[in-house]
């Protein structure tokens, strides 16, 4: 058993990437030398971080550890996350039984079958995006114009919440997952969407409709079986996980494929492998490497280090997704791996309940794009870009194109 040595000073977390596409170059190094790493956060706290696929995956099947964001050492990375989360008390951070209640509430929702059924209106709002992007252009910054206006445009159109504003959300989001966030200035970026989205569950509980909020108001509010708060919680937590991973997989994935003429004309040519690059581009690009945050339990014998029950845990999805003893290549883009077994996802209770409507977005966005504007491409030089390096998930803030 490793023991840990009390007087050294972990390394910092996050490790920063070196290049967009890929996963820092550290985790590969620390996969071989330290699979189980003891890290300081941005909040001055310490945790654990795991980078191999079977001990990310082992961890996060397991029982006896916690999502609960009232535990002190939820190794949240943003400076206010942990304390504001033990208040909204999003689903996600959460444990059985109550993450099960919550979670029950939504799955009706995310149905292969209810999913499929989004595709027509999906397809249509990404013709209507791209039709707006050609009238006004021949440039548009990508971000704002295509990848944040499809992913929350569906998010909101799921819910039945207007979707007139999609910068009130993007907002709310750039506030809630900054790392640099206060848990004051969070607090109050929650409440302006939980007063927005209190109005509405109002008018649904006497006018409701086929949304997915009706159906937490019908179902859930007014027989009681959940409360007014927990309504609010569930609903803010799926447009806030549902919308900025879906567009920063848009715009990330956008760019890479850009970067990849091969890539991008073998597409062209064979528009039925989209699928297969969406579970690639998901895999390698893994954008939210370091969401599911944990605390141990009990304690823990993880590749021989100790973890000692109480110590927050963080699962690396991008570490564990280009772990070279399951991906061969990891760095690579290869359409003839059956990637579904990646954890771009998450794994075990928490895994992404949206993740067949984000492939949908995915599979749709980026098939069209590619018919529709061939001639896409980067206006900026890619090392002018400015990616999202202090964000919950990583992206971009603004994506400049022409064609
Ligand atoms: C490419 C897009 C997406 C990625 C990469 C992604 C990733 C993830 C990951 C890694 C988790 C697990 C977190 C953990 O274990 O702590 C998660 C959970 C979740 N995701 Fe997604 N997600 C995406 C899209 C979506 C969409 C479109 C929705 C809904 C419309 C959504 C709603 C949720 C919710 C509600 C949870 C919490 C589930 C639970 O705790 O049981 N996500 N997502």
């Amino acid at each position: 058993m490793t023991e840990q040595n009390t007087t050294e000073t972990p390394r910092q977390f996050p490790i920063r990437r070196e290049c967009p596409f890929s996963q820092p170059a550290a985790y590969a190094a620390l996969r071989t030398d330290e699979p189980v790493a003891r890290v300081t956060l941005p909040t001055g706290k310490q945790a654990w971080i795991l980078t191999r696929y079977d001990d990310v995956r082992s961890v996060l099947a397991d029982p006896s550890i916690s999502a609960d964001a009232r535990h002190e050492n939820l190794p949240a990375l943003g400076l206010g996350e942990r304390e504001a989360a033990a208040k909204s008390r999003p689903f996600i951070r959460t444990d059985p039984p109550e993450h099960t209640r919550y979670r029950r509430m939504l799955q009706a929702e995310f149905t292969v079958k209810r999913v499929k059924s989004m595709r027509p209106g999906i397809q249509s709002t990404v013709d209507r995006l791209i039709d707006e992007m050609e009238a006004a252009g021949p440039t548009a910054d990508y971000v704002p114009a295509f990848a944040n206006a499809v992913s929350t445009s569906t998010v909101l159109e799921l819910a039945g919440v207007p979707t007139a504003d999609l910068e009130f959300f993007r907002d709310v989001t750039r506030i809630s997952g900054g790392r640099n966030s206060s848990e004051q200035e969070v607090t109050a970026a929650l409440g302006n969407m939980f007063r927005m989205l209190g109005e509405l569950v109002d008018r649904r509980t006497t006018d409701p409709g086929e949304d997915l909020l009706s159906k937490l108001v019908v179902n859930h509010l007014l027989t009681g079986e959940a409360d007014r708060q927990e309504v609010l919680s569930t609903i803010g937590i799926t447009i806030i996980a549902g919308r900025e991973t879906t567009t920063n997989m848009i715009a990330l994935g956008t760019l890479l494929l850009l970067e990849r003429p091969e890539l991008l004309a073998a597409l062209r040519a064979d528009p039925s492998r989209v699928p297969d690059t969406v579970e690639e581009l998901l895999r390698v690009l893994s954008i939210a490497d370091s969401i599911p945050l944990r605390v141990a339990t009990r304690d823990m014998d993880v590749s021989g280090t100790r973890i000692p029950a109480g110590d927050g845990i963080i699962a690396l999805l991008g570490a564990a997704n280009t772990d070279p003893e399951v991906f061969g290549a990891p760095d690579e883009i290869d359409l003839s791996r059956a990637g579904r077994h990646h954890m771009a996802f998450g794994y075990g209770i928490h895994q992404c309940i949206g993740q067949n409507l984000a492939r949908l977005e995915l599979e749709i966005a980026l098939g069209t794009i590619i018919r529709r504007l061939p001639d896409l491409r980067l206006a900026v030089p890619l090392a002018e870009l400015d990616f999202k390096h202090d964000a919950a998930t990583f992206g971009l803030e603004s994506m400049p194109v022409d064609w």
